[in-house]
């Protein structure tokens, strides 16, 4: 029997949130480096913030050249906490600096996170509520909550020591970052994601940029909750992922679309092997049965990069039941097209476009980039038989993702990819706090798929694809 989800009433409803503009960063462009920004006003408060910073670097020094580093992994807390509190001591009496106790408190802390961890990212780190971290030189460090990007009151010393946390970080997945090698992706131990890029590419100094790993990844029943799209929509997709349709989620940068499809995965049957290709493992897949497989980056002499193009063809002598490539970027699309259309049906992927029809367009572009000889029409075809549906994610202006769009691919119209729209989000107006108030409707077009649906035996409700429907 076909599971219905939970009751959606609460689906529209506001998620909290912060009230502050959504905040858009620009990406240096030119030289010569901006002057590295000051916190704007030179209060006690900013003055007292500064001087723990510099003992905070000062006192960090003198633990680098008294603590034995290497027997620190294993030190208990409480052990390396009273070991950094007398080196404190001792540093602050040479100074002739006085702190009081809650300075004290926090300057042992922030050493703590600087000897074991990644110095003053580690609070954003341990904040749950923190989903990204986006470091703008040593200065400016945003990081986004509830779908909004803040400024934080972090910062770090000088340029060395953003440095010298990016070098921690890539050193531990045995990779570096240096003019010659001026960007690097890695990964953290808990799997956030990182991507740090340095000067010279980094105009005004270094750039490093976090998406935390969700410890409790997005379930399809907690993205209703929080209204990323409808009971209806993920009903519509249920019968979808089980009757093995093909689906690409299309969003922008940060849209959702990996959390979208980590979702939707949990539709697949416990019985079917599933392979997964990414460039940064970040799917976290429920099933019994996964394979998983991530791409490499070229060493530093240039060689031995393994593509995702490479594992895909790989993974067709997997026995795979469904391949899910966490995101199409180049050649690997013509392989994809083709895994789909020679029976690994039910597979997904998502894609870096602005709309449904973008997508098609974008993949247009990546076969022929893949540097195979092939006419458009034969390349449309290829797209039209082998992708069924698309979701589109977005992220709103008031910093929600939602679902605004699921098109099928119902064929070819002479040269042109024929779409149809079968849900979509209606926006009526935008609140007073900012929010964006709208519904999921049906579109009033019964779905190319709905005979497969009844063949397969999943059973929809019969008016989900009446017209205005609300999800
Ligand atoms: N519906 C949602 N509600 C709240 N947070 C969400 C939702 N969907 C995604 N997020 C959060 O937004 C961030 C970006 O999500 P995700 O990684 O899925 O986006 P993406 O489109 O795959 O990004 P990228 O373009 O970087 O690959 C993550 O921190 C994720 O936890
Ligand atoms: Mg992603």
């Amino acid at each position: 029997m076909f599971k219905r989800y939970r009751s959606t009433e609460t689906a529209l409803a506001p998620r909290p949130q912060q009230q502050q503009p959504a905040i858009s960063t620009p990406p240096p462009s030119a030289t010569p480096r901006r002057a590295p920004q000051q916190p704007p006003e030179d209060t006690a408060d900013t003055r007292r913030r500064r001087r723990l910073l510099d003992l905070r670097v000062t006192i960090h020094q003198r633990l680098l050249e008294s603590l034995n580093l290497a027997a620190i992994e294993d030190a208990p807390e409480s052990e390396l906490r009273q070991e950094i509190a007398a080196i404190s001591r001792e540093t602050l009496a040479d100074l002739g600096v006085v702190v009081n106790a809650q300075e004290f408190e926090a300057l042992v802390n922030a050493l703590i996170d600087e000897v074991t961890g990644l110095g003053p990212l580690e609070p954003l780190l341990k904040d749950p509520s923190v989903t990204d971290i986006l470091v703008n030189t040593h200065t400016q460090c945003f990081v986004e909550r509830f779908g909004k990007l803040e400024l934080t009151e972090v910062q770090f010393k000088d340029e060395r020591h953003l440095m010298r946390v990016i070098d921690k970080i890539v050193s531990a997945v045995g990779r570096r970052v240096d003019e010659s090698q001026p960007w690097v992706d890695a990964r953290l131990k808990d799997g956030s994601r990182v991507n740090a890029l340095v000067p010279p590419c980094a105009v005004d100094g270094p750039l490093l940029s976090i998406r935390k790993f969700s410890k409790t990844p997005y379930t399809v029943d907690r993205l209703i909750e929080n209204a990323a799209f409808s009971e209806d929509m993920a009903l519509f997709l249920q019968a979808a992922v089980s009757t093995r349709l093909n689906i690409l989620v299309s969003g922008g940068t940060g849209s959702g679309k990996t959390t979208t499809l980590n979702a939707m995965s949990s539709f697949i049957s416990n019985a079917e092997r599933i392979v997964t290709i990414e460039d940064t493992a970040e799917l976290q897949l429920q099933q019994s049965h996964v394979g998983r497989m991530e791409s490499r980056p070229p060493n530093i002499e240039g060689k031995g990069e393994i593509t995702q193009r490479d594992l895909l063809r790989n993974a067709l002598r997997m026995r795979p039941d469904r391949i899910i490539v966490g995101e199409v970027r180049g050649g690997e699309v013509l392989d994809m097209l083709q895994a789909m259309n020679t029976g690994h049906e039910g597979s997904m992927t998502t894609i870096h476009a602005n709309s449904p029809r973008d997508a098609v367009a974008r993949i247009e572009n990546m076969v022929t980039m893949a540097g195979v000889e092939m006419p458009m029409k034969a390349v449309r075809a290829q797209i039209a038989t082998a992708i069924n549906i698309i979701g589109q994610v977005s992220r709103l202006a008031d910093g929600m993702r939602r679902m605004t769009s699921i098109q099928e691919i119902v064929g070819m119209e002479g040269d042109v990819v024929a779409m149809q729209e079968i849900f979509r989000f209606d926006r009526r107006t935008v609140a007073d706090d900012g929010r964006v108030v709208g519904d999921y409707v049906s579109t009033g077009i019964r779905s190319h798929f709905a005979e497969r649906f009844v063949q397969w035996g999943v059973q929809l409700p019969h008016d989900l694809f009446a017209p205005g429907r609300r999800g």
